[in-house]
């Protein structure tokens, strides 16, 4: 039968985010359109669990007092208002202009010293080696490109600075991969559905999961571009992880 070359077909989710740019604006629209509901599907999401993962990431960077650092995709500020409580000066920079907006308000009513910027942690506004500690919170897997970004993070860092990034993993077993996105994409479908009437708003996440290369790979990878002394720590039984590394 002919094709009808005026139909164009809905793209699933996967498909919208596989190329580089289709994931770029993929990401720019989601993270506006939930920004609002941000810290209040974050806690639900984690069973609550989400601050003690970033509690450790902040343990993990330790920094001296007046450290300068770098908060990437820092969403409403949560690793970035941690880090300053440890004495850090502390950025926060994030692609969308709502969290940041939020992140600045809640700067205000906690007296908080920490900067906030709207900014593409791919092309980052800060010359090289302005950096003591550079952290993210799942925004590696965010980006359309992963070695660029590691890149970016290591340009920004000075010689010896360190990098952190807290995550979802990969699970390598097929098994309990399967399980595991089949488990985020029905929680994520329902609440989507509840809190936007979209149920692919936070199916994102095991889609973009199964795109990410895995704990191994980001600990190899980060190694492959000039990070030295890569740890990753496995977190929640290894379904999620903290990347540790040093800057040559
Ligand atoms: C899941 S949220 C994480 C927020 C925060 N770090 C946390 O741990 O709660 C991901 C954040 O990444 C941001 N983001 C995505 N792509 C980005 C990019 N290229 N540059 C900077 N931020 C980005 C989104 O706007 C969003 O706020």
């Amino acid at each position: 039968m002919p094709s009808n070359p005026t139909s164009t077909r809905v793209q699933s989710l996967d498909e919208r985010i596989a190329t580089s740019e289709g994931k770029r604006r993929y990401v720019r629209t989601l993270f506006a359109t939930i920004a609002d509901r941000y810290d209040f599907i974050t806690p639900l999401m984690s069973y609550g669990q989400d601050r003690r993962w970033k509690r450790r990431l902040v343990d993990l960077a330790a920094p001296s007092d007046g450290a300068r650092t770098l908060d990437l995709a820092t969403g409403t500020g949560d690793i970035a208002f941690a880090l300053a409580a440890r004495g850090a000066r502390v950025i926060g920079l994030d692609v969308t202009r709502r969290m940041i907006e939020l992140a600045r308000a809640k700067a205000s009513t906690e007296r908080s010293t920490v900067t906030f910027l709207v900014g593409d942690m791919l092309a980052l506004p800060f010359p090289s080696g302005s950096f003591d500690i550079v952290t993210t919170g799942y925004g590696l897997r965010n980006v359309p490109d992963l070695g660029a970004a590691i890149d970016e993070v290591g340009r920004v860092l000075k010689s010896g600075g360190q990098a952190l990034s807290l995550d979802f993993d990969r699970p390598s077993n097929r098994l309990i991969r399967a399980v595991y996105l089949t488990y985020l994409s029905l929680v994520g479908a329902v609440l989507g559905w509840m809190l936007h009437r979209d149920p692919d708003t936070y199916r994102y996440i095991p889609a973009s999961i199964r795109q990410y290369p895995g704990a191994d790979a980001v600990a190899r990878l980060m190694a492959a571009r000039g990070f030295r002394r890569v740890r990753h720590y496995p977190v929640l039984g290894g379904l999620m992880a903290i990347h540790h590394g040093f800057r040559d």
